[in-house]
């Protein structure tokens, strides 16, 4: 098992930033679903409760900043790569609006680097994970040599556990979280880079999921099921869409759950459980 440090996944992540940062124009169908979703959310908190916070917001590609902030009451945004977010708010021109927060944390630091994170506990309306999942993913898988260690599987549904966690300790009670995970992409389904009308790419994750093609940990009728496990939430899925990103077309879907008040929460637990009948195979 290899061993990495704070340091190394900081240059990692910003070598990966650096290489999709003119990806604007490509992600303009991602970022439409994420923004129609965030605004949604953020609608659905009354004024003045607006309180957003992005984790992995990185190169801001995949968000419309400016209408988001417009809707928000205040913005933070986290990202272990904060030198490539303020990158990306200069380019937006958005490096000196008073309602926005950057915040520099490793979502896979100890408790001292996550400091930030423990501070901002409880306090946000609504809480955005921008396609971070399945690079944490990626950042524990290099920890071990053989891709078919069973102790690797056990780490990466311990960080998918652990990040919708993270997710709910931050929002404030009747918050909203929207979890934007890639599935599957088109090295092993090819069929993403030039989909048909038919089948649906509903139909294509379905299939995928069906037949064990996805990256581990991401299957999103396992990850609804774990959010509904917890007992605090309703969870639903979106119908998924095509994120392109650096070399590669993603399967994309979002999960939107709302923190319950204390005593909702446990007829939620066993309200809006909805699936379209996938497999809940990790
Ligand atoms: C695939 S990008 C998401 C897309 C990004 N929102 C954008 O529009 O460019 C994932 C982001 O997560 C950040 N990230 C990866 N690992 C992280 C960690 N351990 N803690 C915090 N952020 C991390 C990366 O720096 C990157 O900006």
């Amino acid at each position: 098992m290899r061993v990495e440090s704070a340091a190394d996944r900081l240059r990692v992540q910003a070598d990966s930033n650096r290489t999709t940062v003119d990806e604007w124009t490509r992600c303009g169908d991602h970022r439409e679903q994420v923004t129609a979703a965030v605004l949604t959310a953020l609608a659905a908190r009354p004024t003045g409760h607006r309180k957003f916070l992005v984790l992995g917001a990185g190169n801001l590609n995949d968000l419309d900043a400016r209408v988001v902030l417009d809707a928000a009451s205040s913005m933070f945004l986290l990202d272990v790569d904060d030198a490539g977010l303020r990158r990306a708010l200069t380019r937006h021109g958005l490096q000196r609006d008073e309602r926005l927060e950057v915040v520099g944390a490793d979502l896979l630091g100890d408790p001292c680097s996550t400091a930030p994170l423990s501070e901002l506990r409880g306090s946000f309306d609504v809480v955005l994970s921008a396609g971070v999942l399945t690079q944490l993913f990626a950042t524990v898988a290099a920890r071990y040599d053989d891709p078919t260690d069973l102790a690797m599987h056990t780490a990466l549904l311990r960080t998918r556990a652990e990040h919708l966690d993270q997710m709910m300790k931050l929002l404030r009670p009747g918050g909203h979280g929207l979890l934007v995970v890639d599935v599957v992409a088109s090295v092993t389904c090819p069929e993403l880079i030039y989909p048909a009308a038919s089948p649906s790419l509903a139909e294509v994750l379905d299939d995928c999921i069906r037949r064990g093609n996805f990256f581990t940990g991401t299957n999103p009728y396992a990850i609804q099921q774990a959010v509904l496990d917890s007992g605090l939430t309703d969870c639903e899925i979106s119908d998924p869409w095509i994120w392109r990103i650096g070399n590669t077309a993603r399967l994309t879907c979002l999960l939107h759950f709302q923190t319950g008040t204390a005593p909702e929460l446990v007829s939620r637990a066993t309200q809006g459980r909805r699936s379209r009948g996938g497999s809940s195979a990790e």
